[in-house]
């Protein structure tokens, strides 16, 4: 009888137990349109922020924001050889990170000359793999994500040594990149001849110019990586101590941090986003922005004037 009454009582048990795991408000997630794959929206960049060598008390420091970002659901880490000590650093502070086999690997190929490509992304690909036990905590040490051509150099020549090698599984996605508004034209034209999976361009409050190559890049198939999304931290300087506007308070964000990644990510063909940071409390707070509603189009609106008003 006992036994019965236990049995009778686990569906309630059980709901309980899943009560609070229910309740867990779920992190934005957006798909890949090239596979269907879904990755969170915020990701995490390393220009400036990681080019750090032996000091232990920057190391540590970075360890803590890599542990904070993968504590709050993060996945992509874009990174390139432009980048100075980035790619060894993470290769060193991953295998020590938790949860860092839900790495989403993004980096570039960045050289003027098409032949010297394979030895750089090979180079990169020794770097990001050359934790402890030759692995990034789980993942395969031999390949990337996403490999990307940076900042369109070069593109002809790269893209097709990246089919080739994502052919051989080196890559599972192929992309371009380029920045601060610049070579839009170029992209443009790129987009609309060649199959890649992944754009990535800058978006900000105060840099929206790459908006409608965004729409074109979604009516192309191709994901989309907004880069400095803090216009490289110069946001933090125009709104200073100004109040945050109430139409990013009603989508319960905290600062101006959240409410510019918002503004991006209530763009739909946005995928990911990738703040810099070499401080773990950002790299929380800039993760925060994966949770609770977007901002509707008459808030975006209402957001980016207040901004402007600034
Ligand atoms: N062509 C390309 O491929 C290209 C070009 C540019 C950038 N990127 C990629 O995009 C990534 C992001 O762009 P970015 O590094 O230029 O700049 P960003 O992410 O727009 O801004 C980074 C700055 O914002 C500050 N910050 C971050 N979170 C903050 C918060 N919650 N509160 C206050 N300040 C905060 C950081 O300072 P703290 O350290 O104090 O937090 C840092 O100075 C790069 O790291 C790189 O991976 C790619």
């Amino acid at each position: 009888m006992k036994r019965r009454a236990l049995l009778k009582s686990l569906p309630a048990l059980a709901g309980t137990a899943l009560l609070p795991a229910a309740a867990q408000p779920a992190p934005l997630r957006r798909t890949i349109p090239a596979s269907g794959e879904r990755i969170n929206a915020i990701g995490l960049g390393t220009w400036l922020t990681f080019d750090v060598g032996d000091q232990v008390v920057q190391r540590t420091r970075r360890q803590q924001v890599l542990q904070a970002f993968f504590a709050a659901g993060g996945g992509m880490i874009d990174s390139s050889p432009m980048y100075g000590r980035a790619e060894r650093l993470l290769g060193e502070l991953l295998p020590q990170v938790k949860h860092a086999g839900r790495l989403f690997s993004a980096t570039k190929v960045w050289t003027a000359f098409g032949r010297i490509g394979p030895a750089q992304m090979t180079e990169s690909l020794r770097l990001w793999g050359s934790g402890a036990d030759g692995r990034v905590a789980g993942r395969e040490p031999r390949r990337f994500d996403l490999m990307q051509v940076h900042n369109l150099l070069n593109w002809p020549e790269h893209l097709k040594t990246l089919r080739a090698w994502k052919d051989t599984g080196r890559f599972r996605y192929i992309g371009v990149t380029t920045s601060h508004g610049s070579r839009h034209d170029e992209m443009r034209r790129l987009l609309s001849s060649e199959p890649v999976d992944f754009m990535q361009i800058t978006l900000n409050l105060a840099d929206r110019s790459a908006l409608p190559l965004i729409e074109l890049a979604a009516s192309r198939g191709v994901a989309v990586i907004v880069n400095r999304p803090f216009d490289g931290g110069l946001l933090f300087n125009r709104v200073g101590e100004r109040p945050l506007p109430e139409a990013a308070r009603e989508t319960g964000c905290t600062g101006w941090a959240q409410a510019c990644l918002k503004w991006i990510l209530a763009h739909p063909a946005v995928t990911c986003a990738i703040p810099a940071t070499t401080n773990p409390a950002h790299a929380t707070e800039n993760m925060g922005a994966l949770l609770g509603p977007l901002p509707d189009a008459a808030q975006q609106r209402r957001i980016a004037a207040a901004f402007d008003a600034l």
